[in-house]
C-alpha cells in the first residue's frame, strides 16, 4: 500500500476501533501497514513498546488482567518495600496508606497527585500478587516486572545485606522465572528526601545497588532513576553510575518541593527529552532505556524511541477521564492503546508513516520497524 493509502486505511482503523480494539492489533498492523512495532523492554521482546509503569494501576490481579485482554506489552507491578526476614524495613517510611489520588491539568497536560508512596499492604500479600503475575507471563499474556525499594544507606553506612537477601529471593522464588525481571525503583519523593541531599551519595547508590541484589538471585535488573533536585549534568552522572544495570527508566516523576508531592505533565517530559538528547559518556552497549513521563501520544513513544528508548511506561494516560479518550467503549488500556497506535495525526502509525515519507525512516524487507527509530539502530 502506499504511504497515501496507508493514510486513508489509518482514519478507518481509527474510527472502527473505537468500538472495540483487536487484542493482536500489532500484526494488524504489519498485515495492512507493513509497519512491525516490535519493541524491547529488559532484554526481552514485546510485540510493541507500550507498557504499564509502576503505580496504583498495577496492585491486583484484575487490573492484570484487564490489560492482558487490552494487548498491553508489559506492566511494571507496584513498587513493595523490600524487608528482612523479621519483617523490618529500613524505608518503611514509604510504606504508608494514602487514598486520594487526584488526576488534573498542569502545565497544558495531564497530573496525577498523589502523596502516597510504596505496596502500603504485606509483604506476603505482594508475593500473591507477584506469583499471579507471573502466571500471566508464563501464559505469554502479559509480561510482568515486580519493581522493588531496597534500603539505601548514608555514605558512611553499610547496606543492609539482609534485607537484599530476604526480599530478593522471595521474589525469584514467587516468580519461578530465571533470570527474575526486576525494577528497582529510585522515586521522585526519595529526592525530595534528606537521605538524597548529596550527590555522592546517590551516585553510591547506583553504582552499588545492582551488585547487592544480583548476590542474592539471578536478576535482569532495570533501575528508574529519579529526576533528582540538581541540574541536567547530574542526571548524566546518575545514568553513567548505572551502567552495570540492565535497563534503566527515564526518568520518575518531578519533586514539588513546596507543595511535598511528585508531579507530571509537560515539564517532566521536557526535562527528561532534553536530558536524554545530550551527549554522553554512555556505552553504546550499555543498559538499553526505557522512557517513562507525559506519553500521551504516539508522537511522544516516538520523541522518546529518537533519545534511545525501546519501550515506553505510561502511568498518567491510563488514568484519565474516560471522555478524554476519542474511543466510546473498552476498557482504559484498550482506549488509551487505541489513541496512543491508531491516532490519525499523532498516533505511533501516522508518525511512522510520516517519517517515512519524508525521508527520516526507511524500510527494511518492506517493512517499517519500530526499533529502526533508534540511535545506532541498523539499518
Ligand atoms: C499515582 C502514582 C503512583 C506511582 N507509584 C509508583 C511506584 O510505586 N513506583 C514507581 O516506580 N513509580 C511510580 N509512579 C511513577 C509512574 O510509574 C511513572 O513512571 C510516572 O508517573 C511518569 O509517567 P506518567 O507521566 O505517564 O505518569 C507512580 C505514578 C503515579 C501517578
Amino acid at each position: 500500500m502506499s504511504n497515501s493509502g496507508s493514510r486513508a486505511s489509518l482514519t478507518n482503523d481509527f474510527e472502527r476501533f473505537k468500538r472495540a480494539l483487536p487484542r493482536d492489533f500489532p500484526a494488524h498492523v504489519r498485515d495492512t501497514y507493513r509497519i512491525n512495532l516490535a519493541a524491547r523492554y529488559l532484554g526481552e521482546p514485546i510485540p510493541h513498546p507500550i507498557g504499564k509503569g509502576s503505580g496504583q494501576l498495577s496492585l491486583n490481579s484484575g487490573q492484570l488482567e484487564t490489560d492482558a485482554e487490552a494487548g498491553l506489552a508489559f506492566a511494571v507491578l507496584k513498587t513493595v518495600i523490600a524487608q528482612d526476614s523479621a519483617g523490618d524495613q529500613s524505608m518503611a517510611a514509604w510504606a504508608i496508606h494514602e487514598t486520594k489520588m487526584k488526576v488534573e491539568r498542569r502545565g497544558g497536560g495531564w497530573t496525577v497527585t498523589w502523596k502516597g508512596r510504596g505496596w502500603d499492604r504485606s509483604f506476603d500479600d505482594y508475593l500473591v500478587l507477584a506469583r499471579a503475575a507471573w502466571d500471566f507471563t508464563r501464559a505469554g499474556l502479559l509480561l510482568t516486572v515486580p519493581s522493588v525499594k531496597y534500603h539505601l544507606p548514608r555514605l558512611n553506612e553499610p547496606f543492609r545485606d539482609d534485607e537484599y537477601a530476604f526480599t530478593t529471593h522471595a521474589l525469584s522464588h514467587a516468580c519461578g522465572q530465571t533470570p527474575l525481571l526486576l525494577e528497582k525503583d529510585f522515586s521522585p519523593t526519595l529526592a525530595g528526601d534528606p537521605l538524597a541531599d548529596e550527590k555522592q551519595q546517590i551516585l553510591r547508590w547506583l553504582r552499588e545497588v545492582p551488585a547487592k541484589i544480583r548476590a542474592h538471585a539471578n536478576v535482569r535488573l532495570a533501575m528508574k532513576l529519579m529526576n533528582a533536585r540538581f541540574d541536567d549534568d547530574f542526571q548524566l552522572e546518575m545514568m553513567d553510575a548505572s551502567s552495570s544495570a540492565d535497563a534503566l527508566v527515564v526518568f520518575n516523576r518531578l519533586f514539588d518541593a513546596d507543595l511535598g508531592v511528585a508531579y507530571g505533565g509537560p515539564e517532566l517530559s521536557d526535562r527528561n527529552l532534553r536530558v536524554l538528547d545530550r551527549p554522553s559518556g554512555r556505552q553504546t552497549v550499555g543498559p538499553s532505556l526505557s522512557g517513562t513521563g507525559n506519553i500521551h501520544s504516539g508522537r511522544m513513544v516516538v520523541e522518546y524511541a529518537l533519545r534511545g528508548c525501546s519501550s515506553v511506561q505510561l502511568h498518567t494516560f491510563f488514568q484519565l477521564p474516560l471522555e478524554e479518550y476519542p474511543a466510546t467503549e473498552g476498557s482504559r488500556t484498550q482506549r488509551a492503546l487505541h489513541a496512543l497506535m491508531f491516532d490519525p495525526r499523532d498516533g505511533l502509525i501516522a508518525v511512522m508513516l510520516e517519517r517515512e515519507a519524508a525521508g527520516a525512516l526507511e524500510r527494511r524487507g518492506g517493512e517499517l520497524h519500530f526499533l529502526d527509530l533508534l540511535p545506532g539502530a541498523k539499518r
